[in-house]
């Protein structure tokens, strides 16, 4: 017997997928799924985006990935195109990976999402399973279910009247489409800077569906990655992504509260995060306190989840609490660097980080911008560096002789600043010689809002280290380095200096 339309193609290999929006999500997947062996075309609307990729660039950094694009460039594996079109035209299986921005008010604008179930409808020319996988609010997938049903059904009455065929009493007007389709939900787990090691070693492939079908072709696709694969309805597969974004969130602002409270009390909170991570039930991960989480999705994905909560008359209040904690952290960065340097008009602050994370370049939302904000406000003079971030800071913050400048190397960042702030934990500044940072600085401080270091390591080196949820740490004997703060301009310091516990 005939298999149905889809599983023959996928079963025979002959199976084309499109990826819609060749973002931070859309292009790891697409790439990642054409090393899986399936041939994938990716378009996208923006024509820049589409113009890098069709001249072999990849038009953001990410690990493993400008590498993967020429390989299957060439490989044949992977196509672009701006003609959406064409693209759904072509293929049994749509990603849909658009962008779903925020409003004002936090819901997600679903707009892009909208304008391609529409596209979608005009040409399904074949049996399709389209898949959503952009982060979207529950109940989304439904809607592109309807949405594409709607205007399937009014282009064949509009074609039909356009033929002065139509006959809305026969069955086929208002009752049923003649060609198939299935929606599913295919939730992203993706972290930016890790996107390919997650595509290729996932924890879960989440598949919501609503028809065998549907499920068996996209086990198929996923099947050479041999991973655990949870089949659920399609509003559950979208709260498995909501839930779990807005739980990391939670585990962050939940170390940073206790940050808070260790510095308080003088206790340690990198110890208190192992001592508490080691229980199976919490886990080591998203247990680092510094300045916060931002990106694209943690902060925006919070807002979306609280929203869908309130709007449904639920209690989105621990939500809330999550949100202000990290709204939060920022002043309290800058409240510490306030108290070590009293006034910040006309100091040179030297800036280690922007990026939102390491290994991207990517500065949306990240804490960086706030900082950078408050502190050209104050006054400081900035030197930043960022090994690719420094680009889309620019845009946001272009150059200005002595008062904004970008440079080549960390340390040059530091010359002549009265305090470092590392914000992003890149692993260029773990190897840093920090006798040479200590000795390039007018007053050698550093600031670090990622705990990246060992406060004695820092402090060995001759500067005074202030970090999150830990001691204040200063050098054993400050004067060999021609460093001298007035003791009241460190007057929230514990008296005992940095000891390593035995
Ligand atoms: C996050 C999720 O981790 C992914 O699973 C998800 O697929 C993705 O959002 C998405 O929705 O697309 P991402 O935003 O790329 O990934 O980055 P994370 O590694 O989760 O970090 C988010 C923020 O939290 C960063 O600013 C990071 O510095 C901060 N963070 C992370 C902490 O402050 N402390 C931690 O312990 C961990």
């Amino acid at each position: 017997m005939d298999k149905p339309d889809g599983m023959n193609k996928v079963e025979s290999h002959d199976l084309t997928i499109a990826v819609i929006g060749v973002g931070h999500v859309g292009l790891p997947t697409a790439l990642g799924i054409a090393e899986l062996g399936w041939n994938v075309i990716g378009t996208d609307q923006d024509m820049e985006k589409i113009r890098q990729l069709e001249g072999g660039q990849a038009p953001f950094y990410e690990p493993g990935l400008q590498k993967l694009l020429t390989k299957h460039l060439r490989s044949g594996k992977f196509t672009v195109t701006s003609d959406v079109v064409s693209a759904i035209r072509a293929a049994t299986v749509l990603f849909i990976c658009v962008g779903t921005p925020q409003r004002a008010n936090g819901e997600a604008d679903l707009t892009q999402i909208e304008g391609v179930a529409r596209l979608i409808s005009h040409h399904l020319n074949g049996y399709k399973v389209i898949v959503e996988k952009s982060t979207v609010p529950a109940v989304t997938s439904l809607w592109v279910k309807r949405t594409i049903t709607r205007f399937a059904m009014a282009n064949r009455f509009s074609e039909r009247n356009s033929d002065r065929q139509a006959d809305c009493s026969s069955e086929t007007c208002g009752q049923k489409l003649p060609i198939e389709f299935d929606i599913a939900s295919n939730p992203e787990f993706l972290q930016e800077g890790k996107a390919l090691e997650n595509f290729f070693n996932p924890d879960r492939i989440v598949l919501g569906v609503e028809s065998i079908r549907a499920q068996k072709i996209l086990e198929r696709i996923y099947r050479p990655l041999d991973r655990p694969i949870i089949v659920t309805g399609l509003a559950t597969a979208e709260l498995i992504k909501h839930a779990a974004n807005a739980f990391l969130a939670m585990k962050i602002s939940y170390i940073n509260m206790v940050a808070d409270i260790c510095e308080a009390v003088d206790a340690d909170i990198t110890m208190v995060a192992s001592g508490i991570g080691l229980d199976p039930r919490i886990g080591p991960d998203f247990l680092s306190a510094g300045i916060g989480f931002g990106g694209y999705c943690f902060p925006k994905d919070l807002r979306a989840f609280r929203h869908l909560a309130e709007e449904r008359g639920v209690d989105g209040s621990l939500l809330r609490e999550v949100e202000r904690i990290n709204a939060e952290r920022v002043d309290r960065f800058l409240e510490k660097l306030r108290k070590t340097l009293w006034i910040i008009q006309d100091k040179t602050i030297g800036i280690w980080g922007l990026a939102f994370k390491p290994n991207t370049d990517d500065t949306r939302e990240a804490p960086s911008i706030r900082i950078i904000e408050a502190l050209l406000k104050e006054g400081a003079r900035l030197q930043m560096y960022d090994p690719p971030a420094a680009r889309s800071m620019q845009r946001i913050f272009p150059e200005e002789p002595d008062r904004i400048t970008y440079c080549p190397t960390p340390y040059q960042a530091c010359e002549g600043a009265h305090a470092l702030l590392l914000l992003t934990e890149w692993e260029e500044f773990r190897k840093a010689d920090l006798q040479r940072v200590a000795t390039s600085m007018a007053w050698p401080i550093l600031l670090d809002g990622r705990n990246v270091f060992d406060p004695e390591e820092v402090t060995r080196a001759g500067l005074e280290y202030i970090s999150i949820g830990r001691k204040r740490a200063r050098p054993r004997n400050a004067a060999t380095v021609g460093y001298d703060v007035p003791s009241d301009l460190i007057h929230d310091q514990p008296e005992t200096r940095f000891e390593l516990a035995d």
